[in-house]
Parts: structure tokens; C-alpha cells; sequence
């Protein structure tokens, strides 16, 4: 009787309110602090300016004189900073951890995979990843499974709706980054651009898993979205559902991969297989890779034809390059000859320097610290980069830095790279991105592939993108395209 009392839940919540009420009383200098940053952050007033909280971001940077910001309400300083991003990620990287709040927010759907770890943990997988991802020959394999994914599945696809039909290039391009990682990393093939099926079951969860523990790091205070994991309610509840099916999934990845044999395989997953026994170990690497590939490359073409729908002499200038380069019509036939497509290369970095698939990357501090432009950084406090402000500000880029501008990464017509930095698009330092000459060789190629045989227009041509909360970019709502078939010429 006593127990049914206690678990009554009308009981139960009243408990919870005044457990609630005394958190916040005793919390109370943290999280209500009156600055106008803070105030507008908590009563997200910023948006009636501002179409995203990075373009908000974005304007406080600028207007900063160090490029650096605090929020205080969320214990987190921003910076767009180039000196200060080498600081972190590499003069002081051992200070500078993904730390534990950042593992216990995405531990849940990261588990110990390579994003959320740090130490020991951190430098098995990344020695593992090198070891497949470091190969040159990477680029050619990459080449053959992104050009089969291509031919057999994307252009016949543009194909069918092009007399001028609708549809979300964005959806087109997760579905597609989703075969083309599964293929590579696992050897396996989900066929989820095959439109008539259903997006597969892991893509939705994973894409909702994403979405709910981007936005645990928002929740203000933080106490908040642990609770609600204690009492299994509202997104919390979501979030747990889509995890477990996210884990059923990635056990049943695993174990087809065992059945098919993985000793001599040369994906990804094998390798790790001939080394790792536990299972959960395994499914927090399958779920790290999937996350590492998918989302980050269906962003960046997302926003790729997005700018090039406002763009139209930048495309027909990179088709220019690639009828001077390849002949007309022919379609690329090795790694090498797209290696040459500069003026290709240089619109692909420029899209990503204004809309970089991961907008911002956090770190914790470990130590009380003073950063190259004087800011003091306590202990325990978050300390975040910002590429897609750093891709706004001035001093940075020049004047023109809100232009979007191929140009700025040419010299005499070869491709210039620029300070990691300074551009910190794949991070930079000891944890820079591994897939980074993987990622750019498929960019290029199902960029070109498109621009190749279709005319791609957006279908609110100029509306600014607003992007929908998650570890990386998403476009809210898609990017509607009509599609038409382009003229051969001769
Ligand atoms: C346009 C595409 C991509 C972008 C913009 C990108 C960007 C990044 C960024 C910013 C990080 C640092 C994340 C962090 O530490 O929090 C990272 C790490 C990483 N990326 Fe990429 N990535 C891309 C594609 C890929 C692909 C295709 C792969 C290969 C499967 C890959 C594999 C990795 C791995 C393994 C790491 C972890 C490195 C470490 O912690 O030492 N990435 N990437």
C-alpha cells in the first residue's frame, strides 16, 4: 500500500515539481542571468531577426571585438576566432577534451564511438580508421561505389521526374549518402534510394536520435533533459524508442557482416570486426560512421545546389571546366581525372565555407585558461568554434566575406587551400576529419554527374534556408527542385 503510494503518479509529480523547485532555487545565479544575450537566448526573442540561432550567432561574432562570445545561461563561450581555434584543437588540445557532459549528452546514441570519446578509446578507433581511411587507394575504391550508386540509382532516378517534376533533393541526397556509407564502411547495401521503398527504418530513427540529443545541449539548465530521461517523458521517450531501434538495426548490421565473413573483407566494419569482440562496442562504431558519412555529405550537396541555384554562372562555369578537362558529355571515369576540376573544387569549398555541413563543435574545458585573444575560460566551461560564423566575418574574409565567391580559393586557375583554422570545415588539429579526401572525391563526383545532365532549380528560388535543429545542417522542410533534362551539346 505504502509503495502504491509512493508511485502514485500524481504523488510522483508533486515530488518532482518541488525537487524541480529546489534545483532551480539552488541553481538560480547560473541559469537566470539577466544579460540582454541571455535574456534573448531564453526567450528566444533573437528570432524575430534572425531566421537561425547561427545567423544570431553569427552577428554577435562579428560584432565582438575578440570574435568570442559567452553565454553565460549555457556556460559556453563561442568563438570565431582563428588563433583561438588552433589553441583548442591543437596548441592545447589535452585541455581542451570532448569532455564528460558532452559524452553523457550523446552517450545515449554515440556510445563510446569515435565523436564521443576521448584518451585511450579515442586513439584505437582513430588508428583503426587510418588504417583504411589513410590508404590511397581509398579514393579509387571510393570512386567505384559512389559511380555504381550513381549510374544505377541517382541519375536513373533525376531521370524519371525530369519533365520538370518535383522533388526534395535533400531527402534524395540522404537517402543516397546512406547507401554509398553502408556500402562502403559495412559492405552492405540498404537501397534506400530506391524511392518505391520506404526510407529505411534506421535512417529515421537515426535521423530522429539526432535531432533530440543536439537538442539536450540547448536545454536550459541541462538538469532538465535529465530528469526527463529519469522519468522517461516527452522527447526523452522519443529518444529512447529511436535508440533502441537504432541498436536492433545496427546488431542486426553486425551480425550479417559476421554470417557474410569479415576476415578478408575490406570495409570498414570487418576490419574493426578482426580486432573488436563487443557487441555494443561495435554497434557504437557502426553508429559513428554512419553519422561521420551520411549526414555530413547529404548537407553539403544540399547546400551546394541550393547556392548554385542562386548561382547560375558559377554552374555553367564549372561545366565549362569539366567539358575543357574531360570532353563533353563523357562522364568522369577515375578519381584522377576529377582531381584536375579546380574551379569545381574551389565552388565546393566556397559552398562549405558559408554553409558548413557541421555548424559548430564544442569541447570542454579542463582546466581554468586564457585563450590567444585574452578571454578567460574556467574550468568546466564549454568552449565552442563556429565555422559557419568564421564564414562571416570580415576579418576573416575580407568585405566580401557574405559573397559567394569561387574565385577566392584560386590562384592562376589552380585550387589554393587555406589556414585549417581559419576554415575549420573538417576541424582542424590532432581530431581533424579522417574521411575528408573521401568526402571531397564524392562530393565532386555526384556534384558534377548532376550538373552534367540536369537543369536543378529551386523551387522558391532566393528564400534563405532555415536550418532545423541536429549535429549537423539540415534544411527545415527539404529543398523542394524541379528537375529537367539538360541539352547535349556537341
Ligand atoms: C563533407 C563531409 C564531411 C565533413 C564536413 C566532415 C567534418 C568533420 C568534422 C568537423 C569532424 C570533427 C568532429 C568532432 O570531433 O566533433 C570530423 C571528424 C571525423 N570525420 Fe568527418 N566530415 C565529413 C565526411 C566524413 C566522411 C565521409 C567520413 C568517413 C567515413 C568521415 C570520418 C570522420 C571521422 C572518423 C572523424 C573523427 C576524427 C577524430 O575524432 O579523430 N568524415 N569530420
Amino acid at each position: 500500500m505504502e509503495i502504491f503510494f509512493l508511485l502514485h503518479p500524481t504523488v510522483f509529480l508533486l515530488f518532482f515539481l518541488l525537487f524541480l523547485s529546489i534545483i532551480i532555487f539552488l541553481l538560480k545565479p547560473k541559469f537566470l542571468c539577466h544579460c540582454e544575450i541571455c535574456q534573448a537566448y531564453l526567450s528566444s526573442s533573437w528570432s524575430k531577426d534572425f531566421f537561425n540561432l547561427c545567423d544570431w550567432y553569427s552577428h554577435l561574432l562579428r560584432q565582438s571585438p575578440t570574435k568570442t562570445i559567452h553565454i553565460h545561461v549555457l556556460k559556453n563561450t563561442i568563438t570565431a576566432n582563428p588563433d583561438n581555434v588552433e589553441y583548442i584543437l591543437k596548441t592545447k588540445f589535452e585541455n581542451y577534451p570532448k569532455g564528460k557532459i558532452f559524452s553523457s549528452i550523446l552517450g545515449d546514441f554515440l556510445g563510446r564511438g569515435i565523436f564521443n570519446v576521448d584518451g585511450d578509446l579515442w586513439r584505437f578507433q582513430k588508428k583503426m580508421a587510418i588504417l583504411e581511411l589513410g590508404q590511397q587507394s581509398i579514393r579509387s575504391y571510393c570512386f567505384e561505389i559512389v559511380s555504381q550508386e550513381i549510374h544505377s540509382r541517382l541519375l536513373p532516378l533525376l531521370s524519371s521526374v525530369a519533365d520538370g517534376g518535383v522533388l526534395d533533393l535533400q531527402d534524395v541526397f540522404r537517402r543516397f549518402a546512406f547507401d554509398s556509407i553502408c556500402k562502403f564502411s559495412f559492405g552492405l547495401d540498404p537501397m534506400c534510394l530506391e524511392l518505391s521503398l520506404p526510407m529505411s527504418e534506421f535512417a529515421v530513427a537515426f535521423d530522429l536520435a539526432s535531432k533530440l540529443s543536439a537538442e539536450r545541449a540547448m536545454a536550459v539548465p541541462p538538469l532538465i533533459w535529465k530528469i526527463k530521461r529519469m522519468l522517461n517523458l516527452g522527447s526523452e521517450r522519443e529518444l529512447k524508442k529511436g535508440i533502441k531501434l537504432i541498436n536492433m538495426l545496427a546488431h542486426e548490421v553486425i551480425r550479417q557482416r559476421r554470417k557474410m565473413g569479415f576476415s578478408t573483407h575490406r570495409d570498414l566494419l570487418s576490419q574493426f570486426m578482426r580486432t573488436v569482440s563487443d557487441e555494443t562496442f561495435l554497434r557504437d562504431i557502426v553508429v559513428s560512421f554512419l553519422l561521420a558519412g551520411r549526414d555530413t555529405i547529404a548537407s553539403a550537396l544540399t547546400s551546394f545546389f541550393w547556392v548554385l541555384s542562386n548561382h547560375p554562372t558559377v554552374e555553367y562555369a564549372i561545366q565549362l571546366e569539366a567539358d575543357r578537362i574531360m570532353g563533353p558529355n563523357s562522364n568522369p571515369t577515375s578519381f584522377d581525372q576529377i582531381r584536375n576540376l579546380h574551379y569545381l573544387q574551389a565552388a565546393i569549398f566556397e559552398s562549405m565555407r558559408l554553409y558548413p555541413p557541421i555548424q559548430f563543435d564544442s569541447k570542454f574545458c579542463q582546466n581554468d585558461d586564457v585563450l590567444p585573444d585574452g578571454t578567460f575560460v574556467g574550468r568546466g566551461t564549454r568552449v565552442t568554434y563556429h565555422p559557419y560564423a568564421m564564414g562571416r566575418v570580415e576579418q576573416n574574409w575580407g568585405p566580401n566575406c557574405l559573397e559567394f565567391k569561387p574565385e577566392r580559393w584560386l590562384k592562376n586557375d589552380i585550387f589554393c587551400p587555406e589556414n585549417p583554422f581559419k576554415y575549420p570545415i573538417f576541424q582542424g588539429g590532432f581530431r581533424f576529419c579522417l574521411g575528408k579526401e573521401m568526402a571531397l572525391a564524392e562530393l565532386k563526383i555526384v556534384a558534377l554527374s548532376l550538373i552534367r545532365h540536369f537543369q536543378i532549380q529551386s523551387t522558391t528560388p532566393g528564400v534563405t534556408p532555415r536550418f532545423s535543429p541536429g549535429l549537423t545542417a539540415t534544411f527545415c522542410g527539404g529543398f523542394q527542385v524541379s528537375i529537367g533534362k539538360k541539352k547535349k551539346s556537341n
